[in-house]
């Protein structure tokens, strides 16, 4: 199950995104907004306590610049959210950084690529070994 949400910025991207994973056969959980003004923070931490609580495997914000969404999904407890714009982040921060939620900015990409970005994203597992490590030392700064 996927996780996602959008504010209105970022409604036409999210309807876009929602019909390529469900073509693809993925099991989508939309929190909102339908389009409406909404306030981003609010529908970053549906996403993220719907990954955390693994309601959700994965999940996907989308805002104006994606940046707003990615701040307010990272102050809950266990979420690694990236905000991507290059194919390179989008898989490296799976290999990587074991990121539970991609963040997109849907008046700064296009939605071709956000459409490639959720591909590799999704489908790119943890590398795991050294960076395991450095996964626990970020998660130790969050049980100081
Ligand atoms: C909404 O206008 C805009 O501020 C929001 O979508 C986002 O870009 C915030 O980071």
């Amino acid at each position: 199950m996927i996780a996602i949400g959008c504010d209105h910025a970022g409604y036409e991207f999210k309807r876009e995104v929602i019909n390529h994973l469900t073509e693809k056969g993925y099991e989508i959980m939309d929190l909102g907004c339908n389009g409406e003004s909404c306030d981003y923070p609010l529908i970053a931490e549906e996403v993220a306590e719907n990954v955390i609580n693994k309601k959700c495997d994965k999940g996907i914000l989308i805002c104006g610049t994606g940046i707003g969404m990615s701040i307010a999904a990272n102050k809950i407890h266990g979420v690694r959210a990236a905000l991507c714009s290059d194919y390179f982040s989008a898989k490296y921060t799976r290999l990587h950084n074991d990121a539970n939620i991609m963040c997109m900015g849907a008046r700064t990409i296009g939605i071709g690529l956000a459409l490639e970005l959720v591909d590799v994203f999704l489908e790119t597992e943890f590398e795991g070994g050294r960076h395991q490590r450095r996964i626990d030392l970020i998660s130790n700064m969050e049980n100081k």
